[in-house]
């Protein structure tokens, strides 16, 4: 089985003095390595019921479809600003300095379907709390949210409450990544 915690390359003062950047293109270059990762970020959901994948961009994109693919489930983008064509539900969020935005079209989710939210990572919650708030917009019936890494020292996971939380690789220290 693929060592996945080896193929996270830590990168310290990116972007910025301070931050520990966790680096997962390694991972993903690695073919055993991210069949390993969509399984495991799939496995506590596999008899879940999931109708529906969504996820926001950029990152959320790479592993939400493998991981629909994985669930015999559709998969709904969620974006930034201007991206989408059709109507849409929004929400905005605050950012460290500004706010920001995601979208989701107005029927990419039916009411009641079942949905797992999907992010490479979690660190303040604020991208899948806006993820969550959109879904609750579409009258989704959300099943958890899955991750590969968890960041614990920003605490985003009270965010999600009371959502099921799932995330493959934990790191705990103080250090990490916030961007
Ligand atoms: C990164 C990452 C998560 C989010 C996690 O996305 O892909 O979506 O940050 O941080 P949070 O829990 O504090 O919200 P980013 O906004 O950097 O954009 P990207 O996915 O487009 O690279
Ligand atoms: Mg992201």
């Amino acid at each position: 089985m693929a060592n996945l915690r080896s193929l996270i390359r830590d990168i310290p003062d990116y972007p910025k003095p301070g931050i520990l950047y966790r680096d997962i293109t390694p991972l993903l270059a690695d073919a055993d390595a991210l069949h390993e990762a969509v399984d495991q970020m799939a496995a506590p959901f596999l008899d879940a019921g999931v109708d529906v994948v969504a996820a926001a961009e950029a990152r959320g994109f790479i592993f939400g479809t493998p991981l629909a693919m994985r669930l015999g489930a559709g998969f709904v983008p969620i974006r930034k600003p201007g991206k989408l064509p059709f109507d849409l539900h929004s929400f905005a969020y605050q950012l460290e300095y500004g706010t920001d935005e995601l979208q989701i079209h107005v029927d990419g989710i039916q009411p009641g379907q079942r949905v797992l939210v999907v992010d490479d990572l979690l660190a303040t919650g604020g991208t899948v709390e806006a993820c969550l708030r959109l879904l609750e917009k579409c009258d989704a019936d959300v099943v958890g949210c899955s991750f590969l890494l968890h960041l614990e020292a920003f605490g985003g996971e009270a965010r999600l409450e009371p959502y099921h939380v799932h995330s493959v690789l934990k790191y705990s220290g103080d250090d990490g990544e916030a961007e």
